[in-house]
């Protein structure tokens, strides 16, 4: 369990850093997202990956809830009357199946292209060694043979988080997250023999910590598309549009 939080915590850190990379505009995230895009198998397997590590951290989170079922000798007869918890660790399945549902849609939103086709297909066009952004209308099969182009995962992003009810949901699943990492991440500790003594304190913080960081950050982003403080940056567009139609 704690193994594979961790590499878990490891992605969604890096992926918070990525993604804030939209608040410095057009050309550099694209660059990035073409970046990620150019590695091909490497890609593929990155994904493999996270998905394989995914369903090790449910199957444990099963065994462990298990195990601590069978650890008990006499059933409560009453429900639990807790004093030594925290809000975070008694809504960890909770938590837990939000996060699944929110990464399920993600990548049928984002990844896919599905959740939300007119959100994803945005395309950029090489026009004279810079990348060009395209309008909404733009039909990529009448291009003319040899044209260069590549996703526009930035406006793909814009565009997507700035509907009501997607970018509330991606605000309410990153809440989801901050909970699920606030107890995960000082209990990783805890699993892994390092939380003793002076630590002690330090430990109780981590995960507090690492929760307060991604929540905002990640609820910055949504935030920042719902009340329009990052536009669609479309400089070009017409210059695009009118060598290609
Ligand atoms: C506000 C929060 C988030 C935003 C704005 C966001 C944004 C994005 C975007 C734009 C992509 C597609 C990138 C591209 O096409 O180049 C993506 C991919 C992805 N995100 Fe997120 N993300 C967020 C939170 C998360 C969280 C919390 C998780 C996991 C728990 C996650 C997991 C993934 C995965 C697995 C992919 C697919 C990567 C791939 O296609 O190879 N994301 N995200």
């Amino acid at each position: 369990m704690a193994v594979t939080g961790a590499l878990l915590v490891g992605f969604v850190v890096q992926h918070m850093f990525a993604n804030l990379q939209i608040f410095l505009g057009r050309g550099v995230y694209n660059d990035y997202a073409h970046f990620m895009q150019s590695l091909g198998k490497l890609l593929w397997v990155a994904r493999l990956g996270l998905i394989l590590i995914v369903v090790l951290h449910i199957w444990a989170a099963v065994r462990v809830s298990r195990l601590n079922d069978e650890a008990r000798t006499y059933r409560y007869h009453k429900p639990r009357n807790y004093q030594v918890t925290t809000p975070w660790a008694r809504y960890m399945l909770f938590s837990g199946v939000v996060i699944f549902l929110f990464i399920v849609y993600h990548i049928l939103h984002f990844t896919a292209g599905v959740a939300d086709p007119a959100v994803f297909n945005h395309w950029e066009v090489m026009v004279d060694g810079h990348w060009m952004p395209t309008p909404d209308t733009f039909d990529i099969t009448k291009l003319p043979a040899g044209t260069e182009i590549r996703h526009d995962a930035y406006e793909m992003f814009i565009l997507g988080l700035k509907k009501p009810t997607v970018g509330l949901f991606y605000i309410v699943a990153n809440g989801a997250l901050a909970m699920h990492l606030a107890h995960a991440c000082s209990s990783m500790f805890h699993t892994l023999g390092l939380s003793y003594g002076k630590y002690r304190p330090f430990v109780a913080l981590i995960g507090p910590g690492i929760g307060a960081l991604l929540l905002f950050g990640n609820v910055l982003m949504p935030l920042a598309m719902l009340t329009g403080m990052v536009e669609v940056d479309a400089v070009g567009a017409v210059a695009a549009a009118s060598g290609h139609h």
